[in-house]
């Protein structure tokens, strides 16, 4: 067991750790301070997209020292093929109203946008003041553009599969506390 700070030793499935626990503080750190100083007058409610968001909302919405709420939201898509076609079933919805309020959604990864593009769509419906997102991730995919674009991003990620700090494969691997690269092999 490898007990320095910050270093853990990767998972054998991982191929190549992308963010370390350093990295990764670091970077909530950089949008805490961000989104604390844009919202510090208006009381924001920061939504989590269950649940792969989960771990970077935890430590994101410590680092944003301003008054603000919280609530969550779930979303499934209708595997690969519906997905492209937008279409997002609301598993959770939220338990606050938003009317006049400004929403931050947290998610963890952007892909597609998608699924975002859909939630943004149906949080608009309710008359919210202003919507932004904070992901933690944004994949760049070679000739594809994001459906939305978030006004907060903690790091660019290549076009693979990625896992830990909340981030799954078949439910699995959330729990790692650095950002890796998960084996092809893995899942082919
Ligand atoms: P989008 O609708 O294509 O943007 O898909 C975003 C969702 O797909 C994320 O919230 C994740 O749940 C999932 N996702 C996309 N890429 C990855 C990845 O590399 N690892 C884990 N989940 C991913």
């Amino acid at each position: 067991m490898d007990h320095d700070e910050g270093r853990v030793p990767s998972h054998e499935d991982i191929e190549c750790v992308l963010l370390s626990q350093a990295d990764i503080k670091g970077i909530v750190k950089r949008m805490g301070e961000e989104l604390a100083e844009d919202y510090r007058e208006s009381n924001p409610l920061f939504i989590a997209i269950l649940r792969g968001a989960v771990v970077f909302f935890a430590d994101l919405i410590r680092a944003v020292h301003c008054p603000m709420q919280i609530d969550f939201m779930a979303v499934s898509s209708y595997g690969s093929a519906a997905k492209s076609s937008g279409v997002v079933r609301i598993l959770k919805d939220l338990d606050t109203p938003i009317e006049g309020r400004d929403i931050v959604i947290v998610e963890d990864i952007l892909d597609t946008g998608i699924t975002l593009n859909y939630l943004i769509k149906n949080l608009e419906s309710r008359g919210p003041r202003s919507i932004e997102i904070a992901a933690f991730l944004v994949k760049d995919v070679p000739g594809q553009r994001s459906a939305v674009l978030p006004r907060y991003v903690g790091a660019h990620v290549p076009d693979a599969f990625v896992v830990g700090y909340g981030l799954d494969y078949d439910e699995r691997y959330r729990n790692l506390p650095y950002l890796g690269v998960l084996k092809p092999e893995v899942y082919s």
